[in-house]
């Protein structure tokens, strides 16, 4: 259960509001490529506009350093909000100061005002005290509503509510509520499908899930790292080979619960191989099934033969048939599935068709999490990259849950306290 107070808990009629968003887009050539978070944050923006709010919307966008930069200014999400809400949205060239004061001052119940990037002061990732009390001064409540930026100790998200009372936005209160859920009391079985570059990058989450879950996938390059430590030849293919002790060690951990339980750690057993990261060049699938490595005892082993060994000059760009059908598979005895991480290079185009040549093995675990197989577990999807993709196949709304937040995800994932969130005030006892 959410146990701090959201904006539900409090009167804001007439009351300014101050509002962190995530609203770290992407934008090229000044235009908003992905609107997902903005999309996201709606639910609680007309929330506070209904019930008479003057809104003060804060966010962050990129790294400019701690400088104004014109790239990163939140003027296209102004103007993307204008066209969401149907409303006027203000916006002011910086976040604190004379003039944000004085439009801030201005504001009337059902107003929107945007402010300018909060990075552009190298004080709001120090989270400074005497910033922080700047941007509180605009407002009388503080509500956070950025799940995306809530594991950062930055001004906007724990000095202010030092100096504001402080409460949740709903999509805060949404996206806590159904992570911690889901790694507390799941449903089960649970399954957790891993991908992505680095193992660095996950390993908390990687060891949480060995610890909570019943099956752990492993897909992407990170596979590759973890094939490598098992002793695989990876050619040419992406393999982080200081992660190699971290790999195996955590593959002891894994074989180590699988002697005394039905867990299962899942490596691909095959993959797709080329020559190069090109939608027109030939590709292979390679299968080294002898050197399967899960839970699973007596899994049958085939002698090697020319097709179980990466080329010299090869990478390794997707899991392979068989391993998408087996993760597949998985899913479709897990009542509850995280998935964090595409299992390919799956933002290659297709020559022809809709499905990149790397992406074939993410699209079969999507298909068979949204239930084409049969069976539709309840999915929860940790942000990133992973949100890109099925953002871009239209999926987003097929899934349970699908996180705007990347960083934030995976801590939250792995049990850390999120600053941004523990600075709020607490629900009282009922
Ligand atoms: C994100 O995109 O993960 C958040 O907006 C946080 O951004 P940051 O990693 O630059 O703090």
């Amino acid at each position: 259960m959410f146990t701090k107070k959201t904006i539900r808990d409090i009167n804001v009629k007439g009351k300014t509001v101050l509002l962190r968003a995530d609203y770290n887009v992407p934008i090229a050539n000044g235009k908003i490529t992905d609107d997902y978070r903005i999309h996201q944050s709606l639910p609680t923006v007309r929330y506070l506009l209904d019930h008479g709010a003057k809104l003060i919307i804060c966010s962050h966008l990129g790294r400019p350093d701690g400088k104004p930069n014109p790239e990163a200014s939140l003027w296209p999400v102004a103007k993307r909000l204008n066209e969401l809400l149907e409303s006027e949205v203000s916006f002011v060239e910086d976040c604190v100061g004379e003039k944000a004061e004085k439009v801030a001052k201005k504001l009337q119940p059902g107003e929107v005002l945007l402010l300018e990037n909060l990075r552009f002061h190298a004080e709001e990732e120090e989270n400074d005290d005497n910033f922080a009390a700047s941007l509180a001064k605009l407002a009388d409540v503080f509500v956070q509503d950025g799940f995306g930026v809530v594991h950062r100790a930055h001004a906007s998200t724990e000095a202010v509510t030092h100096h504001l009372p402080s409460v949740a936005g709903l999509l805060l209160e949404r996206e806590v509520d159904t992570i911690t859920k889901v790694m507390e009391a799941p449903e089960r079985p649970l399954m957790a499908i891993i991908g992505g570059a680095k193992i660095s990058d996950k390993i908390e989450i990687l060891q949480k899930f060995i610890d909570i879950a019943d099956f752990v996938a492993v897909g992407g390059a990170m596979a590759n790292t973890f094939l490598a430590a098992e002793g695989i030849d990876m050619a040419k293919s992406l393999v982080d080979h200081d992660d190699i002790p971290l790999a195996k060690s955590i593959l002891e951990k894994a074989r180590a619960k699988a002697k005394e339980s039905q867990f299962i750690f899942y490596l691909p057993h095959d993959g797709v191989a080329a020559r190069a990261i090109d939608s027109k060049v030939h590709t292979r699938i390679v299968d080294w099934s002898a050197h399967v490595i899960s839970s699973i005892e007596n899994y049958p082993k085939r002698p090697p033969r020319e097709s179980s060994h990466m080329k010299a000059d090869e990478m390794l760009l997707d899991i392979g048939p068989f391993s998408a059908a087996f993760v597949a598979g998985g899913t479709q005895l897990a009542r509850t599935v995280v998935w964090n991480g595409t299992m390919g290079v799956t933002e290659t185009p297709a020559l022809q068709g809709a499905v990149g040549p790397f992406a074939h093995g993410t699209e079969t675990i999507v298909e068979a999490m949204l239930g084409e197989f049969g069976h539709k577990p309840f999915t929860v999807v940790g942000g990133g990259d992973t949100v890109g993709y099925i953002e871009q196949q239209k999926l987003v709304q097929a899934f349970n849950h699908v996180s705007t937040g990347g960083g934030a995800s995976l801590e939250l994932m792995s049990g850390r306290t999120l600053p941004g969130v523990a600075a709020l005030e607490d629900k009282e006892h009922q």
